[in-house]
């Protein structure tokens, strides 16, 4: 059950309208690594746990935190979509970043051409389920893969490409009351930041998985020569300045090897098969036509001009 709790989370009252700005924020709330990925993401996680309740609880305790960023978001779009007077947003354009970001030239026409029609249109002066460009947020984005190791390192991953956005929306605005919520979304995201990795690290210490991505796997089953073998795919050798390249790996299971000038290890040149001749695909040399089954336009008139070689009916399979 889910229960809702009036007051926001945290403010988020702008000092002033800005339509510009709420189409851009938008990107925090409907893209692929907004609010509503990780609070998808999360819950999905949560309700598809089957390990120790303790990762169960904290997934859906920070997946519904999400769905509070979410409000947050949306009632910050709604709100710097009020009224909105052009003034304002002339105003705006004067800031360095932003009207750098417009492209200058007439602030008027800018601002009416960077403003997203379909928050007047669509949405009544509302937020919209859609990324800063009007794309529609995607089941697609979220990630729940009943592998809470793999889970926890795509929230991580997550935390910390949501959170560069936030600090990039942050710039791009000198009002206060915006970036007093983005310093508090800041904070939260770096908190998750923290607790996706201690979680990771909680699932080795409690032996659920080790390092490794899928663990445990019976290792005997891994083509062991290549799981430590660095292939140098490019010209030079600056790769191998890296501790991803000489040393003890992170799973404690082997040593780097770094292969500066990596070789093949087959014959195999990928050359196929010819695919079913009623895929029409590409053959290796010419072909006659062939079809199976009934034709029920079996002997209709065919131009002169086509030669019997692609008519015939002896290719029928
Ligand atoms: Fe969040």
């Amino acid at each position: 059950m889910f229960f809702h709790v009036k007051e926001l989370q945290f403010e988020a009252k702008p000092d002033r309208p800005d339509p510009v700005y709420a189409k851009r924020l938008q990107e925090l709330l409907g893209g692929k690594f907004g609010e509503m990925t990780v609070m998808m993401s999360y819950l999905f996680q949560g309700w598809n746990s089957r390990g120790p309740e303790k990762y169960r609880d904290m997934l859906l305790d920070i997946g519904t935190e999400e769905i509070a960023h979410v409000e947050m978001l949306s009632v910050m779009i709604s709100r710097l979509l009020d009224k909105a007077p052009v003034k304002e947003q002339e105003d705006a354009a004067k800031i360095p970043v932003i009207g750098a970001a417009l492209g200058g030239g007439n602030p008027s026409d800018v601002i009416f051409a960077s403003m997203n029609p379909q928050h007047e249109i669509v949405n009544g002066q509302g937020a919209d389920a859609k990324d800063s460009m009007g794309v529609p947020w995607s089941g697609a984005f979220a990630t729940a893969s009943g592998n809470l190791m793999a889970d926890f390192r795509w929230n991580l991953m997550a935390e910390s490409q949501g959170n560069l956005q936030v600090s990039r929306l942050y710039e791009m605005t000198e009002d206060q009351g915006i970036r007093k919520m983005l310093s508090f979304n800041l904070a939260r995201d770096i908190m998750h930041q923290n607790q996706w990795q201690a979680a990771i690290e909680e699932l080795q210490a409690d032996g659920l998985h080790q390092f490794q991505v899928p663990s445990p796997f019976p290792f005997d089953r891994v083509n062991l020569e290549q799981a430590y073998t660095c292939w140098n795919c490019s010209t030079g050798t600056a790769s191998q300045e890296g501790q991803w390249a000489s040393g003890p790996t992170p799973d404690g299971n082997g040593e780097f090897v770094y292969l500066a000038d990596p070789k093949p290890l087959s014959n195999d040149i990928g050359e196929l098969d010819q695919a079913d001749p009623r895929l029409h695909g590409t053959p290796k040399q010419p072909m006659p036509p062939m079809s199976s089954g009934p034709n029920p336009i079996s002997g209709q008139d065919i131009p002169k001009n086509v030669k019997k070689s692609a008519v015939t009916s002896g290719g029928q399979m």
